[in-house]
C-alpha cells in the first residue's frame, strides 16, 4: 500500500549534506518508505530499545512493507547497554545477517540506544546510513540529533565514539504517550534550555506550557522548534569547535552535581534543572542578568516535577572540584555558558569560583 509520505518539518544542512527531519503522528509506520527512498539499500538492522518493542516492530513492519530485508536486535532498557561488548554483539549481529556497506542502521529508542546504534552505524564495515527513529523526550529534541554518537567506558561516559550524521531523523510524538513522567520531565529540561538559549517567543511557549507531555499538535510544535533551535548550532560547528558549546548550558553544573550525587541521585535531566538555575545565578553575577529570568525558570523546572533545591547529601566542594576537573587543560577556568539575557549566550566563560558555589550553595535552602 502506498500512501503519500508527507515531507520533513526541518531539513537541516550539516557538513555538505541534508539531515531530513520528519515528525507527525503516524511517522513510525513510514520509517520504511523513508529509509528505502533515500538510496539504493536493500537492507536494514533495527536496533529497538528494550522498553519499545511495539516501536521497534512497527518500524521492522514498516521496513519489510517497502521491500527492505530485516534484521532486529533488541537492546536492554538503560545506560548500562552503552557499552563496547554490547556494541560487538550488535556488529557481529548485522554480519550474520548480511548487513552490507550500504544497508542501514535503524536506531528505534532513546539516547541510549541512538547513541550506541549509531556508533554501530559509524564503525560498522567503516561506516553504513543511519536512521534515528527517537522515542523519548530527551532523545527527540537532543540526542537524536547532530550526529555524536559513542559509547561509555568504566572510565567514562561516551569515552569512545565517533560523530556520525543520520540520514534521516523520524519523530513520532504520539509514542510519547507512553514515556514516565519522570522521563518527560528530563526531556523538559533540555527544553527549558532551548528556551533559555533562543529567547523571544520559544522562551514564552515553554514558560507558559501545560503539564506534560501536553496537547498532541503542540508538543510537536515545540519538538520542532528545539530541534532546529539545535540543528541550527550544529550546522555551523559539526564537530564541536566553537559555537556549539552554547548547547552546554547548564551542563558545566549540572554534570558536577550529576557526579557528586552519584550513582542512583539525579538522572541527567534533573541534575540539569539544578545547573541551569546555577549558571543563572552566575549570570546575574558576572553579566547582570535580570533576577526574574531565574525567578521565572524555577517556576518553571518545578511546575514539571523537576528539582529546583539540591538534596543536602550532595557535597558542594565535590560539585565545584569536579566542575573545575571537567574544563579543557588550560588553566583554572570553569569555562561555563552565560547568558547576559535569554537569546544572548556567551560560552567560555570564566566565573569567580566563590561566585559558582554561593549559587550552588544557595540552592540548598
Ligand atoms: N548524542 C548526543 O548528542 C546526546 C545528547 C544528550 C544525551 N545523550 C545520551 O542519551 C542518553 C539518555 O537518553 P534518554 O534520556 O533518552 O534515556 P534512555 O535511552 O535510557 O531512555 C530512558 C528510558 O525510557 C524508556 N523508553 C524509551 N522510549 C520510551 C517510550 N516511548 N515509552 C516508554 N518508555 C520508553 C527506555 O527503555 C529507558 O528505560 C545518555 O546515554 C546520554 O549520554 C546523547
Ligand atoms: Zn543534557
Amino acid at each position: 500500500m502506498s500512501t503519500t509520505a508527507p515531507g520533513p518539518v526541518i531539513t537541516a544542512v550539516i557538513g555538505d549534506r541534508p539531515v531530513p527531519v520528519h515528525l507527525a503522528v503516524g511517522a513510525l509506520d513510514r520509517v520504511g518508505a523513508l529509509v528505502a527512498g533515500a538510496a539504493a539499500g536493500d537492507g536494514v538492522i533495527v536496533v529497538v530499545d528494550g522498553g519499545v518493542p511495539h516501536a521497534g516492530a512497527r518500524v521492522a513492519a514498516s521496513c519489510r512493507d517497502a521491500g527492505l530485508r530485516v534484521a532486529v536486535e533488541a537492546v536492554p532498557a538503560g545506560e548500562a547497554s552503552k557499552n563496547l561488548g554490547e556494541l560487538e554483539r550488535l556488529a557481529r549481529a548485522a554480519a550474520r545477517a548480511g548487513i552490507r556497506r550500504r544497508d542501514a542502521v535503524v536506531a528505534v529508542g532513546g539516547g541510549v540506544v541512538g547513541d550506541l546504534a549509531g556508533f554501530l552505524a559509524a564503525s560498522y564495515q567503516r561506516g553504513v546510513r543511519l536512521v534515528q527513529v527517537p522515542t523519548t523526550l530527551l532523545a527527540m529534541v537532543d540526542s537524536s540529533l547532530g550526529g555524536k554518537t559513542g559509547v561509555d567506558l568504566p572510565e567514562g561516559k561516551n569515552y569512545v565514539g565517533a560523530v556520525h550524521q543520520p540520514e534521516v531523523v523520524v519523530m513520532d510524538p504520539a509514542v510519547l504517550a507512553t514515556l514516565p513522567p519522570r522521563e518527560l520531565a528530563c526531556g523538559f529540561a533540555e527544553v527549558v534550555k532551548y528556551g533559555l538559549l533562543e529567547g523571544g517567543d520559544l522562551m514564552e511557549m515553554v514558560a507558559a506550557w501545560p503539564a506534560l507531555p501536553g496537547p498532541a499538535a503542540e508538543v510537536a510544535d515545540l519538538i520542532r522548534r528545539c530541534a532546529e533551535c539545535k540543528l541550527a548550532v550544529v550546522s555551523q560547528d559539526e564537530f564541536d569547535l566553537g559555537r556549539r558549546a552554547i548547547l552546554n548550558l547548564g551542563h558545566t553544573a549540572g554534570h558536577g552535581i550529576e557526579a557528586a550525587a552519584g550513582y542512583g541521585g539525579y538522572h541527567h535531566g534533573e541534575a540539569i534543572s539544578l545547573g541551569l538555575l546555577v549558571a543563572l545565578r552566575v549570570s546575574e553575577h558576572a553579566l547582570a542578568l535580570d533576577p526574574r529570568w531565574r525567578d521565572r525558570t524555577m517556576d518553571t523546572l518545578a511546575r514539571h516535577g523537576l528539582p529546583v533545591t539540591l538534596d543536602p547529601s550532595v557535597d558542594v566542594d565535590e560539585v565545584v572540584e569536579i566542575m573545575s576537573r571537567d574544563k579543557k587543560a588550560d588553566g583554572r577556568a570553569l569555562n561555563m555558558v552565560l547568558l547576559r539575557a535569554p537569546g544572548d549566550v556567551l560560552t567560555h566563560q570564566d566565573p569567580d569560583p566563590a561566585v559558582v558555589r554561593a549559587a550552588i550553595e544557595e540552592l540548598r535552602s
